[in-house]
């Protein structure tokens, strides 16, 4: 069975065909109105989610597919009964696919495994969410006007990803993804947020301010950045003082926009915190593809359904 549950495990080039196929469902999306025909999609979903499980939903839908959709919170695990029993006992309903959302990182290797399904994962604990890298880099190349046709598409192109890149999957799948389609990446954290072992992401650079002039001209310089979201929940120490001095240090501010080329995008996964880590005049502003980002969802969730059903065929 091969699964799509990393971006780190794909190839330049399998990334490539991921994206060609988002664009291609895109321009002509009843050309794959079938594609998912008698097909039945688990869609596992044992962590909040907004845009990520609606957008899989609507995914389905467009390809022809059918849907059983399951939110942890509502069901007998909150009674105790196990994963692997909650899921088998869904599986006697039929499913061809499981998607899935764990608060535990690698919980969706062992389950595709133990279930003998195709399956995509849609946020692993702080490991990976390859969709929403797919989605973002998707939404980048459109503004650029790149193709995924050819190879190292974002090369010369200087991408910052800032905040909270310990807890983030967002993050992982994105340092991943970016920096195999070329671009140049440097993370912008507190130290207490950076991961501390960065050996599995050797091409990219790392600081710690934007407010010294190194931080100012990278900020400057930079194409693109992606900022994330305070993942509180997660949080079970204190990482930094106060949410203010976060804003203060890391926060997308709208004096801070100011230093960016006019031409810079800025990009967040959502759900997003307005004034922490990113100001509400920014967020609205013209240079936020945030909004872009949540439409291309769909069809970048459409064609990791077509790609995975494709190797599996
Ligand atoms: C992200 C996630 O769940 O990892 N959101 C998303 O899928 N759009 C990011 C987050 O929760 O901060």
């Amino acid at each position: 069975m091969q699964n799509l549950i990393t971006i780190r495990e794909l190839s330049e080039t399998q990334l490539r065909k991921f994206l060609s196929l988002s664009f291609q469902i895109k321009k002509n999306p009843e050309q794959f109105s079938q594609t998912l025909k008698g097909k039945n999609i688990l869609l596992f979903f044992v962590e909040n989610s907004t845009r990520t499980k609606l957008s899989f939903e609507n995914a389905v839908k467009k390809l022809g597919g059918t849907h059983v959709s399951f939110t942890g919170g509502a069901s007998s695990m909150a009674k105790g009964e196990s994963l692997l029993d909650t899921v088998k006992t869904i599986l006697q309903y039929g499913a061809d696919a499981l998607v899935m959302r764990h608060s535990s990182g690698g919980a969706i290797d062992w389950l595709a495994d133990a279930c003998n399904l195709p399956a995509i994962n849609a946020g692993d604990g702080h490991h990976e969410h390859p969709t929403q890298a797919l989605l973002d880099s998707m939404s980048l190349m459109e503004q650029w006007n790149l193709s995924p046709d050819q190879e190292l598409p974002f090369k010369g192109k200087n991408i910052l990803i800032v905040g909270d890149i310990y807890h983030s999957r967002v993050a992982r799948s994105n340092i991943h993804g970016l920096t195999k389609l070329g671009a140049e990446v440097t993370l912008v954290a507190p130290k207490t947020l950076m991961p501390s072992d960065l050996s599995l992401f050797p091409k990219v650079k790392v600081i710690h301010r934007m407010d010294t002039p190194h931080g100012k001209e990278i900020l400057a310089n930079a194409d693109a950045v992606m900022m994330l979201r305070l993942q509180l929940e997660r949080q079970k120490v204190a990482f930094f003082p106060t949410t203010q001095e976060y804003r203060h240090f890391w926060g997308l501010t709208v004096e801070r926009a100011k230093l960016l080329k006019p031409s810079a995008v800025i990009l967040h996964p959502g759900p997003m915190n307005r004034g922490v880590e990113i100001d509400s005049e920014v967020t609205d502003s013209k240079q936020s593809l945030i909004l872009k980002q949540v439409e291309n969802g769909v069809w970048a969730r459409m064609a990791a359904f077509k790609g995975v059903f494709e190797w599996n065929s």
